[in-house]
């Protein structure tokens, strides 16, 4: 089974069921179709570090689970007031405001249900979704403020974004006991800001018929791209990525850097 319907089947399997509408609400967003980019990330880097995907294969939907709890907050009234994500409603659109924060709540907490088989990796993932709830507040808080520094920015991206990929690129290492874990986990969270800074630059000049979400919804936003410029961005981006890509071949992780490079074209184009 190929990586990609390996994980579908498993989030498909893991999410919860029954007559309630908060359980349909629950799977909408990981069912409406996302990249699956944290979760291929993690598998990848297992066959790096000789671990078995099956074992981290939980441990990667529990991530997707998570991240798709944070992007139905993310698209609610009071943070992006979004229309659109993976291509459907947003899911506050269809099920109303106080099931989108249910939903994503219950997303949250199935994740760390299904996270706490993993003892070993329990701090790395509740600190990295911590770091997240952190970036998206300093994300609003930014809105509205004046005397900021393109460091708040890197710091926002680091948390909102890197911090996930930050645990998917080390997850496996950890549960190896592998000493460049924390290595990973650094290259994840640079990742994660390279992919911030393009996601933020497609909110400028991409297509939302092909990312399957807003554009020109980051008006308020305090964005690199704000700050620099389309042009410099894309440059930031490019140099991040292909700094990160060399390191993960310094440290021998040679499916994943290459596996890197197909993400950058993806990336692209949303
Ligand atoms: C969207 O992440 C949120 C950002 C960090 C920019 P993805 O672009 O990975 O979204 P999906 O999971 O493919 O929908
Ligand atoms: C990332 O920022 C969202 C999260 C980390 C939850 P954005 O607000 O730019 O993400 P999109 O563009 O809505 O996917
Ligand atoms: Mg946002
Ligand atoms: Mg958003
Ligand atoms: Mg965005």
């Amino acid at each position: 089974m190929r990586e990609e319907e390996k994980i579908s089947k498993r989030i498909r399997e893991l999410l919860p069921e029954g007559k309630w509408k908060i359980f349909q609400a629950m799977s909408y967003t990981p069912l409406a179709g996302g990249k699956l980019l944290r979760s291929k990330i993690m598998l990848s880097v297992a066959e790096d570090v000789g671990i078995a995907q099956d074992k981290v294969l939980d441990a990667a939907v529990a991530l997707e689970l998570l991240h798709s709890g944070t992007l139905i907050h993310d698209d609610m009234p009071e943070i992006d007031n979004a229309t659109t994500r993976r291509g459907k409603k947003a899911l506050h659109r269809v099920f109303g405001e106080g099931m989108a924060l249910l939903a994503g709540d219950g997303l949250f907490f199935l994740s760390f249900k299904i996270m706490s088989n993993y003892p070993e990796l329990f701090p790395a993932f509740s600190k990295s979704a911590y770091d997240v709830l952190i970036g998206e507040a300093i994300d609003v808080e930014l809105e509205d403020m004046e005397d900021f520094s393109e460091n708040d920015i890197y710091d926002m991206y680091e948390k909102k974004t890197g911090a996930l990929f930050g645990f998917a690129f080390s997850a496996p290492a950890i549960l190896k006991g592998a000493v460049y874990a924390t290595k990973l986990e650094q290259i994840g969270r640079k990742f994660g800001v390279a992919f911030q800074i393009m996601d933020d630059v497609k909110d400028v000049i991409g297509d939302s018929e092909t990312m399957g979400k807003d554009t020109g919804m980051d008006e308020k936003k305090k964005t690199l791209v704000k700050l620099i410029g389309v042009e410099k961005a894309l440059d930031r981006a490019e140099e991040i990525y292909s700094e990160t890509i060399a390191e993960l071949e310094r440290i021998g992780a040679k499916r994943t850097s290459s596996f890197l490079n197909e993400v950058k074209e993806l990336v692209r184009k949303g």
